[in-house]
């Protein structure tokens, strides 16, 4: 799968998100060692706090199927690129410390980096 399929899956799984709130869809697509894709979306609640990010959604369904082999995060949102927040940087961290991450938007514009780029120093055990 190249960096072009993988955007495409974090755009498609947009459609899916649930986001009654802020009307702002992200999608993500976790890419692992043998070509198996995990989609994640933002999923919202009216309690907010609850609220999930698209990237921990697939990271998290990955890891629940036995998944831990991560090799590339496309993640996308409108604007000029989608930016990973705080917290999904962290659990990026926890999970994959050497992965790419390709951060794009609908129009298939992305910019390459990685998890070491984006969180640099992070906090480990
Ligand atoms: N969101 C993500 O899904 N990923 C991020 O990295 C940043 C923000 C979602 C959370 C919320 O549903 C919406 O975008 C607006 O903040």
């Amino acid at each position: 799968m190249d960096d072009r399929e993988l955007l495409q899956r974090a755009n498609d799984a947009r459609a899916l998100a649930y986001i009654p709130y802020s009307g702002f869809a992200v999608g993500a697509a976790l890419l692992c060692t043998d070509g198996t894709v995990f989609i994640g979306v933002n999923i919202e609640n009216a309690a907010y706090g609850p609220s999930v990010c698209a990237e921990r959604v697939a990271i998290f369904k990955a890891i629940s199927e036995g998944r831990r082999d991560f090799v590339k995060l496309a993640v996308t949102c409108d604007g000029d690129h989608c930016r990973p927040c705080g917290v999904c940087r962290q659990v990026m961290f926890e999970h994959a410390p050497d992965m790419e991450v390709l951060m794009g938007n609908p129009d298939g514009e992305f910019v390459r980096t990685t998890v070491g780029e984006l969180l640099p120093d992070g906090f480990s055990m």
